[in-house]
Order: C-alpha cells, then sequence, then structure tokens
C-alpha cells in the first residue's frame, strides 16, 4: 500500500464521547442547574454511575467493564446510536445522575427519512423532580433535529404519559408486541 493509501488513525482519548460534542445544545446545557454537565456516553462510564442510573428503570444485569466497553465499541462502529447523560460534576462517585438514548432507523420512506427512537429515559431517584428528564428530552430532541430526524418517538406506560406531554409529545398510536 502506497503511503497516500493508507487510512489515517483516529485516535480517541477517554473524554471523547460516543458522538460529537457539535451536538450538545448549548441552551440546555445552560438551562441545568450550577454544577451538572450534559455529555454523550464515555467509553469509561462504566463506574461513573451511569448503569446504575439505569436501574431506575429496569434490570440491567452483572456487567463486566470488559463486556460494557465491547457494546460501546459496537454503538461507535453503527453510528446511530447517541445516548447522552447529566453529570452532577460536584460529586467524586456516581456523578452520573440522568441517561437518555437516541437511536437512528434509516428509512426508504420520506425520500430516505430517518426517524428518532427516544429510549432508556432515566434519572436517578434522588434527583428526580429538577427538571432532568425534561432536559434529557431536549437535549435527545435537538440532536434528532441537527441530524435530520423527521420524527421522533418512543413507547411508554400510561403512568409516564403526563410527563412526556410536558415535553411536548402527543400520544399517536398503539403499540403492539411480541415477546422472544
Ligand atoms: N407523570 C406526569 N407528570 C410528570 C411525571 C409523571 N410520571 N414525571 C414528571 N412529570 C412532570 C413534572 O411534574 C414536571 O412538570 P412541571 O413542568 O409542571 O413542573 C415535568 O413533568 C418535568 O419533570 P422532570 O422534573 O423533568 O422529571 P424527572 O427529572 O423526574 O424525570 C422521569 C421524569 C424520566 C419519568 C423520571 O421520573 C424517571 O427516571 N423515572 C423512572 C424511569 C422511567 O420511568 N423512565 C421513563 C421510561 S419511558 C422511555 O424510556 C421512553
Amino acid at each position: 500500500m502506497s503511503p497516500a493509501m493508507i487510512p489515517p488513525i483516529t485516535v480517541t482519548t477517554p473524554q471523547d464521547g460516543l458522538f460529537s460534542e457539535s451536538l450538545i445544545s448549548p441552551d440546555v446545557s445552560a438551562s441545568l442547574p450550577q454544577g451538572y454537565q450534559l455529555r454523550a456516553l464515555r467509553r469509561t462510564d462504566f463506574n461513573s454511575g451511569f448503569l446504575d442510573c439505569l436501574r431506575v428503570l429496569t434490570t440491567v444485569g452483572d456487567i463486566s467493564e470488559e463486556k460494557f466497553q465491547k457494546q460501546y465499541d459496537n454503538m461507535v462502529a453503527r453510528e446511530d446510536y447517541y445516548i447522552i447523560v447529566i453529570e452532577d460534576t460536584s460529586r467524586e462517585k456516581n456523578s452520573v445522575v440522568a441517561t437518555g438514548a437516541l437511536i437512528v432507523e434509516h428509512k426508504f420512506i420520506h425520500s430516505l427519512g430517518k426517524v428518532g427512537h427516544i429510549e432508556d429515559i432515566a434519572v436517578s431517584k434522588d434527583q428526580q423532580g429538577k427538571k432532568l428528564g425534561l432536559r434529557l428530552i431536549q437535549a435527545l430532541d435537538f440532536v434528532a433535529e441537527k441530524i435530520g430526524c423527521y420524527k421522533s418517538i418512543l413507547d411508554c406506560s400510561d403512568a409516564n404519559e403526563g410527563f412526556y406531554v410536558k415535553c411536548g409529545f402527543r400520544r399517536a398510536g398503539l403499540q403492539m408486541a411480541h415477546y422472544y
């Protein structure tokens, strides 16, 4: 291979996130309580409180650090995963206190349109009621709009409908499922 054909090596640091910093909404960042930071999930978030945060939502299971990083690397390679976290930078341990995900579906309809799927919204129990859930949704809406999604959709329980209505969503359709 001639030197001109050697692909450039991308050097990543632990501070690099799952997606570009340019997709972090400055307005949402500015509206967080003092000391809280909005950022993309990082490969180093195994011990940051991210998984504990997800435990308010459902079972997470016993995940090793190696498996966590492998899953993260898979998501980096897919380029369609946008997992955002809110960190309380005043905490030394378990500083991630809220998280949410946007997964992008590529379609043929709507001129090769993209749909955002909002998933796994979770705010630590002791941090609920501080508008962090609302900020997560606003931050994911910013990503979805910037990357060209024509809509974002989500499934939720009846108990959470009021929260999503407050975030600007409206009921549309009916969910059906096959579980395997
Ligand atoms: N029902 C009705 N209204 C609600 C609810 C609810 N369950 N939760 C919050 N709200 C209202 C708040 O009162 C607030 O209203 P206001 O603007 O009039 O004051 C507004 O919604 C924004 O509330 P936040 O403070 O941003 O909510 P919070 O940070 O507590 O996050 C969340 C809400 C994400 C539901 C949180 O309670 C949580 O993590 N719950 C457990 C996990 C969960 O159920 N996640 C959602 C799963 S669905 C999915 O992932 C697509």
